[in-house]
């Protein structure tokens, strides 16, 4: 039997802001239950939803001391769908609207959430082999395990595995805020360690301590060893590839499904999907106020508009893009310059263009059945969420080649007809422009190919089951 717990700052159904959420939410199910006994441990943010607040007991309190300051710790706990899920509760932190607020903040509250999720295994008596950290927010786990918790035999022979879902997210501040917020000693904050050009980075810690590192594909794991996606740390991946896998996310089969998917108008599988998918475009389209008619080209983004998503190639290109023939819907939030850009196009092109500039569950589900394809044009992207449920979904995916969008989609081959979607290499706009306009024309002018594809899409298994075999492995 081998025990794991896995620390991280979100979970679904708990609570989450992308996919770090869904992959801590969803691989800990899969693994047998008789062979492993996975747990979770996350904040017990307030923004919470009541629902699940309500159902969580009390196990436990304590205080904790860190560096020169204490701090209370309560340990409430839920079993939800057979995963035992720990919730760190302390009021002075985790009380906000939302997860994240401000950096400084932040890295305080996460090297306190890193320290009290160690802190906690004793007072719970559960002894795990291996602690699984996810992203700069458990940063400072394997580095408190190595060090502060070494001399302590509860905590002998527990290693750690670090796991990138984003090398974007450092988690740094200067050294003496880290001094302050970790309590650990000087000799960690030199550039062997924790410091980052002066600063000092949480996730470089996690990176330097632990014992194994893994991210979220192949083709992001040798990414990062370069300086273009290396974010700085190409470096010290290098260093360490020899302890560095990648190994592809899935998705929960159960909740993306169109055959049972109830948020669809009409639910289809791969057989009946040429008479049902285009139901969902029309309900689509009436509820979003864009005219209704199943021809159309409808082209959809579900997606953090950050940066990293590619949005400023859409933009270079929108005016193109929203030719005769295409419909265009955006689903997401962020950064602010996205989010007015894309209103800014739906006011000049209102019967092209819907922005849903809000995060919506349902829609987004909506979206995948009644879209006919799902744009993802990221600069990089660890391993993409989206493009797995657009394919299971029969919507084909046009992405830019590069992490995980380069590992699940393949290129659409006209002459041996062989693909499940569209892709480009290079982040340019033109390129982008291109790619849309070649799938349009596969969509208008080679319909059966088209279905082909979508059928090859919708057989796809992107379920966890694969990738579970390769953590197994790694676990052992
Ligand atoms: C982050 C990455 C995304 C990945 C997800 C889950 O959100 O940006 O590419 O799929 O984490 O690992």
């Amino acid at each position: 039997m081998k025990r794991i717990v896995y620390v991280a700052s979100e979970c679904v159904p708990f609570i989450k802001t992308g996919g770090l959420a869904d992959v801590v939410g969803t691989l800990p199910k899969i693994f047998d239950k008789k062979e492993y006994d996975v747990r979770i441990i996350i904040p017990n943010y307030k923004c919470i939803p009541s629902k699940y607040r309500d159902k969580m007991k009390f196990i436990s309190n304590f205080q904790m001391d860190i560096g020169n300051h204490s701090q209370y710790v309560g340990i409430m706990y839920m079993e939800y769908e057979g995963v035992p899920v720990y919730f760190i509760d302390n009021e002075y932190y985790f009380s906000g609207l939302t997860p994240y607020t401000e950096d400084r903040w932040d890295i305080e509250r996460f090297c306190f959430f890193s320290k009290a999720a160690l802190s906690i295994l004793p007072v719970v008596g559960f002894k795990p082999d291996i602690v699984h950290c996810h992203d700069w927010q458990a940063g400072m786990v394997p580095v408190y395990l190595k060090t502060l918790f070494a001399g302590n035999p509860f905590f002998s022979g527990i290693r750690s595995i670090m796991t990138i879902h984003n090398l974007r997210f450092k988690g740094i501040w200067d050294v003496e805020h880290l001094k302050y917020c970790t309590g650990l000693p000087d000799y960690l904050f030199t550039p062997d360690k924790l410091e980052i050009h002066r600063d000092a980075s949480m996730l470089k810690g996690g990176l330097v301590y632990a014992d194994k590192i893994t991210t979220v594909s192949e083709t992001y794991a040798r990414e990062i060893q370069t300086p273009f996606y290396g974010e700085g740390l190409d470096g010290l991946l290098q260093a360490r590839h020899q302890s560095l896998v990648g190994i592809v996310n899935g998705i929960d089969y159960d909740v993306y499904n169109p055959e049972k998917d109830r948020k669809l108008a009409k639910t289809y599988n791969v057989t009946n999907f040429k008479k049902n998918k285009v139901m969902n475009k029309t309900a689509l389209q009436k509820e979003l106020g864009l005219p209704v008619d199943k021809n159309q080209f409808v082209l959809g983004i579900i997606s953090r508009l950050t940066d990293q998503k590619g949005l400023d190639l859409v933009d270079a290109v929108m005016n193109d893009i929203c030719q005769d023939g295409v419909q265009f819907i955006v689903l997401g939030t962020g950064d602010p310059k996205y989010e007015n850009m894309f209103r800014y196009y739906q006011g000049i092109h209102p019967a092209k263009v819907s922005a849903n500039i809000y995060f919506s569950d349902a829609l987004s589900h909506k979206m995948y059945g009644g879209c006919d394809a799902i744009l993802v044009p990221s600069r990089f992207e660890p391993c993409g969420l989206t493009q797995l449920m657009a394919l299971r979904y029969g919507s084909l995916p046009i992405v830019r080649e590069t992490g995980g969008l380069k590992d699940t989609v393949i290129p659409y081959n006209e002459f041996e007809q062989t693909g499940t979607g569209f892709s480009f290499a290079n982040y340019d706009a033109k390129e982008l422009l291109n790619t849309i306009n070649y799938a349009k024309s596969v969509f208008y002018n080679q319909k059966k190919s088209w279905e082909d594809m979508q059928v090859r899409a919708m057989n796809m298994d992107y379920s966890w089951a694969n990738s579970a075999k390769k953590y197994e492995q790694l676990y052992q």
